[in-house]
């Protein structure tokens, strides 16, 4: 959780008070400190090319935000893309197609012909895949992804690296795999594994790296080929709750570098999208409703899981302040739950907040990753504004849907039209 700074009982983002954005912009609105961002970045490549050479391929499925692409290719990142929408976000960022490569599951044949036409190298999936992409050009660069039977996560809708998982090459068969790929006439660059996201055990770092280097290493003496990449991922995670620390990045990547000493690996991968841009970004929504019920009381806002899923889909914690109470005294115990109509509809539970009272300004942290990329129109509702502060200044880098961009693809026929 990130600090932020108060002027009276205001809260701050960036050195803009919270209530100004909220009253120029409306609300709900996600609002994102570009030096937080590109602080993130560059604490993750430090650390890692620090004790190892490193490319960080942000995972884009976090954020696809253009601005926030930007800032994040003149930094130098490179990314992680998962369907061609985002690959083409990314190139219309300013990415070249070399700084991305695309790791899709239960690809189409389609995508797979866009990916190539756009010279973006592929992280294979399935042996299956990998006879099917042969079929469309069997020279084009290629990764091949395993299940290292190594997993992580937050919840067990985020473990992707566990033996079952229907992600990646099952370990027992990825040698054979890249057997496969050179008789059908690639020329294989890399290995890539993923755990899972946002566990809490940092060790699964090392213990996935273990595991790739033994594959890499048979891939070299049985083979006789030369990867030029390990890529183990995605991952680390973020303290939500005040109470949680900061991941060591520096033990982390010590870890990884330790298990990679003495192996012919020359470039290690890591694929971070909730570490770079979740602590970068805020929720605003505005107290509608304030109710007792003899059960509970309830703040309700207007900003439900079609704004923000994460609490409802994996109970995640989001924390909460009111930004225009800063600072003032938690005195009662609140629900904070959305406008639609779902009883699972809630953005945070048993909450201590100062006395809320319609009209308040809630703001609700750590919503950079996994927040707006995964909002939906759902009960109609348009899609939310986003604000980006640079230097004490707000520029809006998203406008708020209207009614018409939500009903635009509908189609009555002539017959209903009446
Ligand atoms: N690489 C691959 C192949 C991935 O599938 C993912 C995330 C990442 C990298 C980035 O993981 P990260 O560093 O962000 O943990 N919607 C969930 C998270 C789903 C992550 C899916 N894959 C959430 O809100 O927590």
């Amino acid at each position: 959780m990130r600090e932020f700074q108060r002027r009276k009982d205001t809260m701050l983002i960036g050195g803009v008070s919270a209530t100004k954005i909220a009253a120029r912009f409306g609300t709900p609105v996600m609002v994102t400190d570009e030096d937080a961002l590109r602080e993130n970045y560059r604490a993750l490549h430090r650390a890692f090319n620090a004790v190892f050479p490193t490319r960080v391929h942000y995972a884009c499925k976090a954020n696809t935000n253009l601005s926030i692409l930007r800032i994040l290719e003149q930094e130098g990142s490179c990314i992680d893309a998962v369907s061609i929408g985002e690959v083409d976000s990314c190139l219309r960022a300013g990415f070249s197609p070399d700084r991305i490569l695309y790791t899709g599951v239960g690809v189409s044949e389609e995508e797979m012909r866009q990916v190539v036409e756009r010279k973006v190298p592929i992280n294979v999936d399935s042996i299956g895949q990998l006879r099917r992409l042969a079929a469309i050009d069997s020279h084009h660069p290629i990764a091949l992804r395993v299940n290292p039977d190594v997993g992580a996560g937050h919840s067990q809708k985020v473990v992707t690296g566990t033996k079952g998982a229907k992600f990646g090459i099952p370990k027992e068969e990825i040698v054979q795999a890249f057997a496969e790929a050179l008789r059908l006439g690639f020329s294989p660059k890399g290995l890539h594994a993923h755990t899972g996201s946002g566990g809490s055990d940092p060790t699964v770092f090392g213990r996935v790296t273990e595991v790739l280097v033994d594959i890499f290493e048979r891939v070299r003496s049985e083979l006789g080929l030369d990867l030029e990449f390990l890529d183990i991922g995605g991952g680390i995670s973020i303290p939500y709750r005040p109470e949680e620390l900061r991941p060591d990045l520096d033990a982390i990547a010590a870890e990884v570098a330790g298990k990679l000493k003495g192996s012919s690996v020359r470039t290690l991968v890591v694929e971070p999208g909730r570490y770079i841009v979740a602590d970068t970004t805020v929720l605003l929504t505005r107290v509608n409703d304030v109710k007792s019920t003899p059960v509970k009381d309830y703040v309700l806002v207007d900003a439900g899981f079609n704004t923000l899923i994460r609490p409802a889909f994996y109970d995640a914690y989001h924390h909460v302040a009111v930004a225009n109470k800063f600072g003032q005294q938690a005195q009662l115990k609140y629900d904070v739950a959305g406008p639609l109509c779902e009883s699972g509809d809630y953005l945070a539970k048993e909450r201590y907040l100062p006395k809320v009272e319609v009209g308040d300004l809630l703001c609700v942290y750590d919503v950079g990753a996994y927040g707006f990329s995964m909002s939906s129109n759902y009960n109609t509702r348009p899609r939310c504004a986003e604000v980006l502060v640079w230097e004490g200044k707000p520029f809006l880098i998203r406008e708020r849907e209207g009614l018409k961009d939500l009903l635009r693809h509908q189609k009555v026929p002539p017959r209903l039209s009446q």
